[in-house]
């Protein structure tokens, strides 16, 4: 037993790390910790301050659930908060059985009558709380710091299995209904393979994926994630059900999704049974699950045995341990990936872990390989968690031999033996021949062609040949081919040559978000191609744009900006570009977002305030008439564009200064008069100055 003094800096020590980790898991959905190490300090932490009762402070983690409110940005906070209206609380968890049954005893004591149990499964996923009022959804809010949560009402509209509206009979006024938002493995997969194409950090596991994309800022992307909902907690004023059980079916009639895995249980051996069903038939779902809940049915009991100040005392979940297996590591492989990543990969013993042989697992990168301090040799922890392929989680240093040998780290790219670089606060190791690496060159054809870039069809062996030939080099030479070329391929005969090249044809009309994506610049994914392409219109403007102008599109930060910077500043890709325009691909957004000019030619402008549109829609309409968004004033600002409740020191630095300030309907006049079809011969710089004149200080 530690004494005071020894406690106090434990529970100190334990608080930061818990605090720390509850921040990775909920807020930056990148946890570092298992969740059976997290729930063992967590434990650990609550029962030194059982020992110590005075020691508990209001901020201690075993006082609160953890929080995942989105942090606010820059240009303000991503979501609207709102407040619960009853607090949205976590579960007391536990790995073993015993304590089950004592939570089952205790319920038992305190109840004094007959009683029955819901057991369920526990979802995996993040967890979500839906209002609906006269049957139809009102607000989607996360659980946030239990008290307020962000709302994402929008996002939750695009899953599929939530419905908008209900039917059938008896539904209440206005009820909530609780429930988890979880990512099915197959669409898991999809994305991550997605990621690690476009080179994004994947997600580690499915929870991660599904809280992630929970908190995207683009509904329809949420629609296009494949999340599905399953919703098992009701809660309303003076609502008619008697059990749990009756609630969840009522919810299930009126179309919400519940699950139909439940079972009543009236004895503990028949929560035991429940259990040890679903900790093997689990690994057989679509989807993850990390436990049991079992729950008291009767809602009076449950009123009866009412909260602590984090958890209901009518429930508990029985956590199941993530598998593993131990095995031999055989040898490491070092792969190079198309944007020149080069990533360790595992050779093992084969093991059966979770209904596969697993022989291969990911080292993710150096560093990793430092902190594990693994040997070629060692018996390592790989453990599946969803992930396309397996991790090495630990060594077990007990069983380690004498033959054991130190993995080096290559220096030189296993490709092309260019030596490798890392740059600033990255833990991965690059090959920086990025035109002239085979495997580089190769990857980056092979991502151009890809469905969701160029769409062409072919695949990687036709790409090996058409490069192993001397071909193609460079996506433009795609462009070039001739039947002739063609027909060299193995096998190829008039059909399918002329199928290839219809495909090419086809892709000149693949719309320019796609053509940006397909280039394969660094960091830009699918999505923030699709951003950049709608914010600078043009592939001109984005090449010509400044780090300054970059960091403006929401979501792009300096390590994008910079790859973009760097990717522009080289005379080969702008020659490929060039190529690639003469070949008719396409290399503006059309003009669905409003006609263009370039009436804001040599203007910088600083937007503030709030808009009748998004502050990005308005940065898009200064860069697409010729100006230049900045955020901060300075000696080059030609005017301040102020919506409503502009920024006060904004408004009076801009006063002190002698800066013009327009409002937003002046801009908008502004603009279409350039809209209007007028050549920058017609305009008069008095008419603009008259303009800004008008409305200084409005
Ligand atoms: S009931 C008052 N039932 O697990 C809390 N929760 O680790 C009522 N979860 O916060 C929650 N499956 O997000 C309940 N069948 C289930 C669940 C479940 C998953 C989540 C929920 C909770 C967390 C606790």
């Amino acid at each position: 037993m530690l004494t005071r003094e020894e406690a106090t800096i434990r529970i100190q020590q334990l608080r930061e790390i818990l605090s720390e980790n509850n921040r990775l898991y909920y807020v930056e959905n990148a946890p570092v910790m298992s969740d059976f190490e997290f729930d063992a300090l967590m434990k650990e932490l609550s029962g030194l301050e059982k020992q110590y009762p005075d020691l508990v402070t209001a901020d201690s983690p075993t006082q609160h659930v953890g929080s995942d409110l989105s942090a606010a940005k820059s240009g303000g906070r991503e979501f609207a908060r709102y407040r619960h209206r009853y607090p949205m609380l976590s579960l007391g968890n536990t790995y073993d059985i015993s304590e089950v049954v004592a939570f089952a005893e205790r319920a038992a004591k305190s109840i004094g009558n007959a009683f029955s149990y819901s057991c369920e499964l526990k979802f995996d996923g993040t967890a979500i709380c839906l209002t609906y009022r006269k049957g139809v959804l009102f607000r989607a809010l996360t659980r946030g710091d239990g008290t307020v949560g962000d709302d994402v009402t929008e996002n939750v509209r695009h899953i599929s299995n939530i419905p908008g509206t209900l039917s059938g009979t008896g539904i209440p006024d206005e009820f909530e209904i609780r429930g988890e938002i979880y990512m099915p493995y197959k669409a898991f997969d999809r994305l991550n393979a997605e990621r690690e194409r476009d080179e994004d950090p994947p997600f580690a596991n499915p929870r991660n994926a599904a809280s992630g994309s929970l908190k995207l800022t683009d509904p329809a992307e949420v629609g296009r994630r494949g999340l599905e909902c399953t919703l098992y907690h009701m809660l309303g004023e003076n609502l008619p059900f008697e059990t749990h059980d009756q609630a969840l079916c009522a919810a299930k009639s009126w179309g919400l999704p519940v699950s139909d895995k439940r079972r009543i249980c009236r004895n503990i051996s028949e929560i035991e049974e429940y259990i040890d069903f679903w900790d093997n038939e689990r690994k057989f779902l679509p989807f993850a699950t990390d436990g049991i809940v079992i729950k008291v049915n009767e809602l009076p009991y449950q009123r009866e045995l009412g909260y602590t100040a984090k958890f209901p005392r009518w429930a508990v979940a029985y956590k199941f341990k993530a598998e593993q297996a131990v095995t031999k590591l055989l040898s490491i492989d070092y792969q190079v990936g198309r944007t020149g990543a080069v990533t360790p990969v595992a050779n093992l013993d084969p093991v059966q872990l979770s209904g596969t042989v697993v022989k291969r697992a990911s080292l993710h990168n150096s560093e990793q390989m430092t902190l594990l301090d693994i040997r070629i040799g060692d018996y390592v922890y790989v453990e599946k968690g969803g992930e396309i392929i397996p991790k090495i989680t630990g060594v077990e240093l007990s069983m380690r031999g004498t033959d054991v040998t130190f993995p080096h780290f290559p220096d030189r790219c296993p490709d092309c033996g260019s030596l490798l670089v890392r740059d600033e606060g990255e833990a991965r190791y690059f090959c920086p021949n990025t035109d002239g690496c085979p495997t580089q060159i190769k990857g980056k054809l092979v991502h151009f062609i890809s469905r969701k870039a160029m769409n062409v069809i072919a695949g990687d062996a036709t790409i090996e040949q058409l490069y192993n030939l001397g071909l193609v080099k460079t996506p433009a030479d795609f462009y070039s081919l001739t039947k002739e070329d063609l027909l060299r391929l193995d096998g190829w005969k008039d059909r399918s040559a002329q199928r290839f090249l219809d495909s090419l044809a086809e892709s000149r009309k693949v719309t320019f978000d796609h053509v940006l994506f397909a280039l394969g610049i660094r960091y830009v994914g699918e999505s923030t191609a699709r951003e950049l392409a709608a914010y600078f219109r043009n592939i001109d403007a984005l090449a010509a744009a400044s780090r300054e102008d970059l960091l403006q599109v929401e979501d792009i930060g300096e390590v994008i900006a910079d790859s973009l910077t760097a990717y522009f500043k080289d005379a080969k890709h702008i020659e490929m570009i060039s190529r690639l325009k003469s070949a008719g691909l396409q290399f503006e957004t059309e003009q669905a977002g409003g006609p263009v000019s370039d009436i804001l030619e040599g203007k910088t402008i600083v937007i503030s305030g709030n808009f009748s549109v998004s502050r990005d829609r308005m940065k898009q309409l200064i860069v697409s008439h010729g100006g230049k968004n900045s955020s901060s004033l300075s000696g080059k600002t030609s005017f301040l564009l102020a919506g409503e409740k502009p920024g006060p020191e904004k408004m009076k630095k801009a006063g002190l200064s002698g800066i013009a300030v327009i409002s937003e309907q002046d801009f908008m006049k502004m603009i279409s008069t350039g809209e209007s079809g007028r050549k920058p011969a017609d305009r008069n710089g008095s008419m603009q100055l008259t303009l800004f004149q008008e409305t200084e200080g409005k």
